[in-house]
């Protein structure tokens, strides 16, 4: 069976984390974990400037959307794609689902849609790539996302924390978008952390195949 490509995304607060850290302890090494905005060195410093650097925060949305599609495009030629091509499956936690959604939803910048397709096409249609097989989005009420995010006093405070409740519920209509022309499984995110666990391994085996019964034990 061909190696596949998933990717994690959701709110902020919606678990996504302890998940993928579940799926890591089960898959071990047959799956390459990543993530978005970061992944190679490279990316990882554009990370740094977009995510981390609270200059990015007085910059423009286009900034913003270009600099995440730009780390996306070294993480496809230098992480995805060797990684596919070895067999491996990559799991990305977060990926261009989160572009639309924050990026052009919450940023309310829809005339960045037909950009976004255009940067789509190029950076996944290119030789040996491709586009996610499947995205799984892990899906919440805003007020109970933003719950556990202020509940959880180790975070890391960005200039992401300066968004208020209406960016968010326009972030989680962008996922809603995204998903009418994308394959998208969204699991709801209120259960516990095992229940959440068991209904994602479900949607893996379903959509992805036996390779990921494993999950299932
Ligand atoms: P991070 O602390 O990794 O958030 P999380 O653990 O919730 O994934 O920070 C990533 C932030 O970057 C998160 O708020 C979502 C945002 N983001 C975008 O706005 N656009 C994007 O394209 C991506 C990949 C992330």
């Amino acid at each position: 069976m061909s190696a596949k490509y998933v990717v994690f995304d959701g709110m902020d607060g919606s678990g996504k984390g302890t998940q993928i850290e579940l799926l890591k302890q089960k898959l071990g090494s047959s799956v390459v974990f990543t993530r978005e905005p970061g992944g190679t060195p490279f990316a990882e410093e554009i990370r740094k400037l977009v995510r981390d650097n609270p200059l990015a925060g007085e910059s423009t949305p286009l900034n913003n959307f270009l600099l995440f599609w730009a780390a996306r495009e070294e993480l496809q030629q230098n992480l995805v794609v060797p990684s596919l091509q070895s067999g491996k499956h990559v799991i990305s936690d977060r990926g261009d689902s989160s572009t639309f959604a924050f990026q052009i939803f919450g940023e309310q910048q829809r005339e960045l849609i037909s950009l976004f397709q255009v940067l789509r096409k190029q950076v996944f249609d290119l030789e040996n790539r491709r586009a996610p097989d499947l995205y799984i989005f892990l899906d919440l009420p805003v007020q109970a996302a933003r719950a556990r995010v202020m509940r959880d006093v180790q975070r890391e405070v960005t200039h992401f924390d300066e968004r208020d409740i209406s960016y968010y519920e326009r972030v989680r209509e962008g996922f809603r978008h995204f998903a009418k022309w994308s394959p998208v499984e969204f699991v709801d995110a209120a259960q516990s952390p095992q229940e959440l666990h068991r209904s994602i391994a479900r949607v893996l085996v379903q959509r992805l195949g036996r390779e990921f019964t494993a999950l299932l034990s």
